[in-house]
């Protein structure tokens, strides 16, 4: 057999170069995007309309030369609009980058950047050892930035449009019952639920520190009296069945123990009651994954970087991942947890697949 090395073909390696280099601008342009939003600079632009760097510089008390390096950038990669040197947010870019009332916002998800990459010194380790980092290992900034990525999308659509989907659900709240929110981050959703259905009581779970402390500040600010966060590892799901209605957002896939959360859940939840599952929309095989999701790339990173390592964050995780609860996999394992009921539920959420759920 020869050893030659096969011959590279100039055309394809420049576009290949292409690719790769094309990623560490998405990267770069993924930190000025934290930097913008965390500087105010997309709020202004949106008051602002079509501006300068000498205007926007002015508006936001940051120095100019700094804001058209910033400008230029955003410019560059279509993030901004531009005609030469004057710049602006489109339509589009204010809902995404500026409007936090939005339910497409998404600067949100650049908060916790800079905490997300950090770990990057730590996770040749987890390589080695198989063993991952809970979400905490991101500091108080990684649980806003989950927060704040996710919140616009329940604020605005939670009750409105999600729970009345749900056959029965919200009769049952506004006469008064018992919710869960499992896995429930810094209790967003639940407090939305709880400023909407007075008569009904709310408890989160979660098992981040950080989490649960955003989740009380959060309770603090909202000035309800029905909502109640327990931090899950000291206090975990009560083992009678108390709940009329359990929720999990977006965490299922981060469990070191999907399958005794939904043990537990089926436990705690009454016989009557519903649970609302919502969790990433995976497909069952990883070329379907690459084929049908374009976002495949940016879930598989974030899957190494939080959400695999946080299901692989003691010895014998599952490790299930950003992309690994698929709807098959969810329904086998939510019958074998004690489920008879399964229903998926389509609300054309970008990223989400939802499932209702009953003993
Ligand atoms: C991606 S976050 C979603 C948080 C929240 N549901 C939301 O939508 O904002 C996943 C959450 O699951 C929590 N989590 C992971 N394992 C857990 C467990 N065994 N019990 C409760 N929460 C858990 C994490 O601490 C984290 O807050």
């Amino acid at each position: 057999m020869s050893d030659a090395k096969p011959p590279v073909d100039p055309d394809a390696l420049k576009e290949y170069a292409k690719l790769v280099f094309g990623a560490l601008g998405g990267a770069m342009t993924s930190a000025m995007i934290y930097l913008g939003d965390r500087l105010g600079l997309y709020r202004a632009l949106a008051e602002a309309g079509e501006v300068d760097s000498a205007a926007l510089a002015n508006r936001t008390g940051l120095d100019e030369r700094w804001v058209r390096e910033w400008l230029y950038q955003q410019g560059a990669a279509g993030v901004l609009e531009h005609r030469g040197e004057r710049f602006a947010l489109s339509p589009e870019g204010k809902a995404v980058l500026a409007d936090e009332s939005h339910p497409a916002f998404g600067a949100g998800f650049f908060d916790g950047l800079p905490q997300q990459l950090a770990v990057l010194d730590r996770l040749p380790e987890s390589f080695r050892s198989g063993v991952g980092l809970p979400y905490d290992a991101f500091g108080p900034e990684g649980a806003r930035g989950i927060e704040r990525g996710l919140a616009p999308w329940f604020r605005a659509l939670l009750v409105p449009m999600v729970l009345p989907r749900v056959p029965g659900l919200v009769e049952m709240l506004e006469a008064g019952a018992a919710v869960a929110d499992v896995g429930c981050g810094a209790g967003v959703a639940l407090l939305t639920m709880a400023k909407a259905y007075p008569k009904s009581e709310f408890h989160g779970y979660d098992i981040s520190r950080h989490a649960l402390a955003r989740a009380e500040a959060n309770l603090a600010d909202a000035g309800v009296a029905n909502a109640t966060f327990h931090a899950a590892d000291q206090h975990p799901l009560p083992s009678e069945p108390r709940f009329h209605f359990v929720t999990t957002f977006d965490c299922l896939h981060d469990m070191t123990d999907p399958a005794g959360a939904m043990r537990a859940i089926r436990r705690a939840i009454r016989p009557d009651g519903v649970w609302l599952v919502a969790d990433i929309k995976a497909r069952p095989s990883y070329e379907e994954n690459v084929e049908k999701n374009p976002m495949a790339a940016m879930m598989y990173g974030t899957s190494v970087l939080s959400c695999m390592s946080s299901a692989l964050s003691e010895p014998g995780g599952a490790g299930l991942g950003t992309l690994g609860l698929h709807e098959d996999l969810a329904r086998s394992m939510l019958r074998e947890a004690g489920f008879a009921s399964f229903e998926p539920l389509d609300l054309r959420h970008p990223v989400n697949a939802f499932y209702v759920v009953r003993p």
